[in-house]
């Protein structure tokens, strides 16, 4: 077995993901490929025009590209290369037949480990890295070891770097985990995958379960967080009806030590790839076992997620007078969260909807998603994108501010409040603005949980 290791799926996970295995791994040859050629010509772009932006990524690409870390299309040529095969292809929410709105599509897993097992020249490992259902690897060996020339073992190396911080999470986790079978060569598969990640990570660190450990930690990890945002977010709504702060509750519920403080950030809802496909997720694998009430506990992570949306724009509707028809909203922020420029399940997109249901005159601005939103929202008409803040918000009647981006509170909101059309409306969904200040301005405020 050699030490060579090839990504299938050069996206947010397999791309951040290999530059650092390949940077702490010096004598490792290190593949990313995939089908979309437009994605592996920028991650190969001479300027470093990678297709995901991500702090401190391109330090890492530059310093590996063409080193011992490489992109391409040559499935086949990489597959016959590496005898570590980690699989980092999408499995976005399934939204047809069966378990449709819930479960994984699993199509682009499946005819990845067709094509795993049509081109392997060897014995491979085969590490799953995207979020897949329980019992996914079960069924991919099985697709796999079926009348096969030679062995796959099948194993789990979930990935749990947040977007915005994926580098800092590769180089300094919390923990690894590592499951695989629990027979002398699936321990074997393991010891080989753990020895990638103790090239940098402390042992007492990579941690090694069963196989459906692995995939059902992945799950729980994420639900578990996500349990947390809509905790407090129904606690926000709580807070604007009886006039406490929902910041000072969080502050002093997060100095419990066993609670902590992380994840208590009221909001518009939590959005990105993972959060809601794992819970919904879970939910359908709850749901499949007979396990109705927990079905429907973590349901409601996802309605109250929802919710908070709704319950932006319907309050942005009181507070203008009951009419948005024909007023100009600027929303200050695209992407899910701040320091990246994905906008997959964005809330910003459900409030974007909502407004434009109510004809609202909608601009959007965001430093790094403006190209993403333009094709999330290209069904909807007359929409203004828009770099510039101070441009975006001229003649607005109103802000809704949805991502924290860090550089918003520096704004010159003077400038912004001259150009606006009076009364100025600002609805802070992610409570990071001066407040004070703006209302010393003369805009009204509005903020979740106050
Ligand atoms: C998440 C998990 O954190 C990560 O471990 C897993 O591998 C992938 O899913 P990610 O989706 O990139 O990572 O971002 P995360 O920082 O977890 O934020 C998710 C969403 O929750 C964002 O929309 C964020 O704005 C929101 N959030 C987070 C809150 O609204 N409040 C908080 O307190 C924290
Ligand atoms: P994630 O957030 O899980 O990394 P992305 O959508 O960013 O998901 O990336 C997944 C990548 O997998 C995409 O670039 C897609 O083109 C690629 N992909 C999907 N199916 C295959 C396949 N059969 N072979 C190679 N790459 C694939």
């Amino acid at each position: 077995m050699n030490r060579n290791i090839v990504c299938i799926g050069a996206g947010y996970i397999g791309g951040p993901t290999m530059a650092v295995i390949a940077k702490m791994n010096p004598d490792r040859k290190v593949i990313v490929v995939d089908i979309n050629k437009e994605r592996v010509d920028a991650w190969n772009s001479a300027d470093y025009s990678l297709p995901i932006y991500e702090p401190a990524l391109v330090d890492v690409v530059k310093e590996v590209r063409g080193k011992n870390l490489f992109f391409s299309t040559d499935i086949e040529g990489a597959v016959k290369e590496c005898d570590i095969v980690f699989v980092g292809v999408n499995t976005p929410t399934k939204m047809f037949g069966k378990g449709a709105g819930r479960a994984s599509d699993l199509q682009y897993w499946e005819s990845t480990a067709r094509e795993i097992k049509r081109f392997a020249n060897g014995d491979k490992i085969i590490v799953e890295k995207s979020t897949l259902p329980v019992r996914t690897a079960a069924a991919m060996e099985a697709i796999l070891n079926d009348h096969a020339d030679y062995e796959f073992t099948v194993l789990s190396n979930p990935e749990f770097l947040a977007e915005g911080t994926a580098i800092k999470d590769l180089l300094e986790p919390d923990r690894v985990l590592v499951g695989g079978p629990q027979t002398p060569s699936g321990i074997a598969a393991i010891n080989e995958v753990v020895d990638i990640y103790a090239a940098w990570v402390a042992r007492e660190k990579i941690l090694t379960t069963n196989v459906w450990s692995a995939e059902l930690t992945k799950l729980a990890a994420n639900a578990f967080l996500a349990q947390r945002v809509s905790s407090i977010n129904a606690i926000a709504g709580l807070c604007e009806a009886t006039g406490a702060d929902v910041d000072e509750v969080a502050k002093v519920v997060g100095a419990d030590s066993r609670i902590g403080p992380k994840f208590l950030k009221a909001g518009p809802g939590f959005g990105g790839s993972c959060f809601k496909k794992d819970v919904l997720n879970l939910v359908y694998l709850c749901e499949s076992f007979g396990l109705h009430t927990a079905a429907e506990y973590w349901m409601g992570v996802v309605k109250m997620n929802d919710h908070q949306q709704e319950r932006i724009v319907s309050r942005l509707f009181k507070e203008m007078f009951n009419t948005l028809a024909n007023k100009k909203i600027a929303l200050f922020g695209f992407a899910f969260k701040a320091d990246t420029g994905d906008t997959r399940e964005t809330p910003a997109g459900t409030v974007a909807r909502l407004l434009a249901d109510e004809h609202v005159r909608l601009t959007i601005t965001d430093p790094k998603a403006l190209e993403n939103a333009k094709k999330d929202m290209a069904d909807l008409d007359g929409i203004v994108y828009e770099l510039d803040e101070y441009k975006a918000v001229e003649g607005a009647d109103a802000i809704v501010l949805m991502t924290d981006w860090r550089h918003y509170p520096s704004l010159d909101w003077q400038k912004i409040f001259d150009s606006m059309r009076k009364p100025a409306l600002i609805f802070d969904t992610r409570n990071c603005l001066d407040g004070a200040k703006l209302k010393d301005i003369g805009f009204k405020v509005l903020n979740i949980g106050k």
